[in-house]
């Protein structure tokens, strides 16, 4: 073989998903494969898949049938490209996938990513399937990322530290796909950190599927609680900034809640999913907690750290959801008044209980949908309407589209557009918030002289001057 193999990875669904495609990627590297932008020159396509909705599963395919073309057209110029179908699809329909589309030459499940390599050698004399959970756990066996892979990937990273969902919410693919409930130890999660803030990385975003369930084993042996890895993790020089994602309103212990009061650097803002305002849809849905536990924890959470703000998961048209049931959702969300959420409407999944009950019709799905997002939205832009004026603290992540602005995100993961030198990209800085544009924050440095680059301080100041 001459020359580097093309690599192309293509993320669906959450954000492990995208974790998980630069491990791939990672694990590949060391075979000679160096990422590329697009299919249409490489010599892998990874397609890293989502089973959670019907239309995400349904993608794929789409995707396949335009694959397929494009290894036709490259196998008459000479071209072997090898197709191969990741995630929680591959994990769900295995063998299926290549019976349904015969151009895929490797389905590989998520608990088997480090196979990649040996599985790719095999690939070379025929179909590869690997979708068990291997005792063996993964991720003792996938390499880090280069120095340079962590940088070219920006300023902001995750890290997986839990996988897996014991919960079995009626309406939820996770359980199967993703396998239960597993947790790393403590110390793996730390020298990955420090490995991330050593290649620049500023903020670290903790991923799960139910993140907040983590109970990895801390250096003494014992459980950890993710309110003490956050602790251990804001020791780390460089990191400016932590998150967690998703969390289950029940996994909301008192360490957790006692780290969002005790860490400037966890960010003040929330994704805890709630699917439902209703008590009789919460039960349906097994979520095994109440209407009334969801607002005290919020309102825990709120006494801890005032300047929270609250994003959530709904789904509307739950089999059996009443007219009622979803007024009930309308006055959850006024009552923790959400900043931003995803709403979703009910998708059937096969081998789950509530695709078994009677079903709400389309069209009332479609209705309540886009009341709900029609609310959200609102508060949504009341948000960002209420920041103006206001000054926070930017992680600046990219340079932006006008020449001389650069780009960063709020503790609350809103946009802000600055005019500002690019040597800031990578720092954390005040911005006072001077006009609201549709989705985005657009600002001025708090304190402009401050932060500039010191060998620059005078060209900047003969611009400022001009
Ligand atoms: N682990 C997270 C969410 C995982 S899936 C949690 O426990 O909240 C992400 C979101 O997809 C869910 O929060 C839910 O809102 C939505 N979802 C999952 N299954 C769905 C289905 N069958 N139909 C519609 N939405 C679904
Ligand atoms: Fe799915 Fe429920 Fe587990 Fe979340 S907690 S991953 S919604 S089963
Ligand atoms: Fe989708 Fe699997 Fe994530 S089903 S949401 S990619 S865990």
């Amino acid at each position: 073989m001459t020359g580097p193999r093309k690599l192309f990875v293509k993320s669906y669904g959450c954000q492990m998903n995208v974790y998980d495609s630069h491990r791939m990627a990672d694990t590949l590297a060391p075979e000679g494969y160096v990422e590329t932008a697009t299919a249409d020159d490489a010599d892998l396509v990874i397609l890293n898949t989502c089973h959670i909705r019907e239309k995400a599963a349904e993608k794929v395919y789409s995707e396949l049938g335009r694959l397929r073309v494009m290894k036709e057209t490259a196998a008459t110029q000479g071209r072997d490209v090898k197709i191969a179908v990741a995630g929680c699809v591959a994990q769900a329909e295995g063998d299926e996938i290549v019976r349904r589309a015969p151009t895929v030459d490797l389905v590989v499940g998520p608990q088997s990513y480090h196979r990649l390599p040996e599985m790719l050698n095999r690939a070379a004399s025929g179909k590869v399937i690997e979708t068990e959970f291997p005792a063996d756990d993964k991720f003792n066996h996938l390499p880090p990322p280069s120095k340079a892979a962590t940088r070219k990937r920006g300023v902001s990273a995750f890290i997986t530290v839990q996988e897996g969902c014991d919960k079995f919410c009626t309406f939820c693919v996770v359980p199967y796909t993703r396998g239960s409930e597993i947790s790393r130890p403590v110390d793996k999660i730390v020298a990955e950190a420090e490995r991330l803030a050593d290649a620049g990385v500023r903020e670290i975003t903790l991923i799960g599927q139910n993140v907040n369930a983590y109970h990895g084993d801390d250096v003494d042996g014992r459980p950890s609680t993710l309110g003490r890895l956050l602790h251990r993790l804001a020791e780390i020089p460089g990191v400016a900034r932590l998150r967690y994602t998703t969390s289950h309103p029940r996994d909301m212990d008192t360490s957790l809640i006692a780290a969002h009061r005790d860490l400037p650097a966890l960010m003040p803002q929330l994704h805890l999913p709630v699917q439902s305002g209703s008590d009789r849809m919460l039960e349906a849905m097994n979520r095994r907690h109440t209407r009334a536990d969801y607002l005290r924890v919020a309102e825990q959470l709120r006494a801890a750290r005032p300047d929270v703000a609250f994003s959530s998961d709904f789904i509307v048209g739950f089999p059996g959801e009443s007219d009622e049931d979803f007024e009930d959702t309308m006055r959850l969300v006024a009552e923790v008044d959400f900043v931003a959420a995803y709403t979703f409407k009910y998708s059937p999944r096969a081998g789950t209980p509530a695709a078994e009950m009677e079903q709400v019709s389309e069209a009332v799905k479609d209705e309540r949908l886009q009341r709900l997002q029609h609310d959200i939205e609102r508060r949504q832009t009341a948000f960002l309407t209420r920041c103006q004026g206001g000054t926070f603290d930017v992680l600046f992540d990219r340079t932006a589209r006008r020449p001389g602005q650069i780009s960063g995100r709020s503790p609350y993961l809103q946009t802000v557009q600055v005019m500002a030198p690019i040597s800031l990209i990578g720092e954390v800085v005040p911005v006072k918030i001077t006009d609201v544009g549709r989705n985005t924050l657009f600002g001025a440095l708090a304190d402009p002289l401050a932060n500039l680059p010191r060998q620059a301080d005078h060209i900047q100041i003969e611009t400022l001057g001009a």
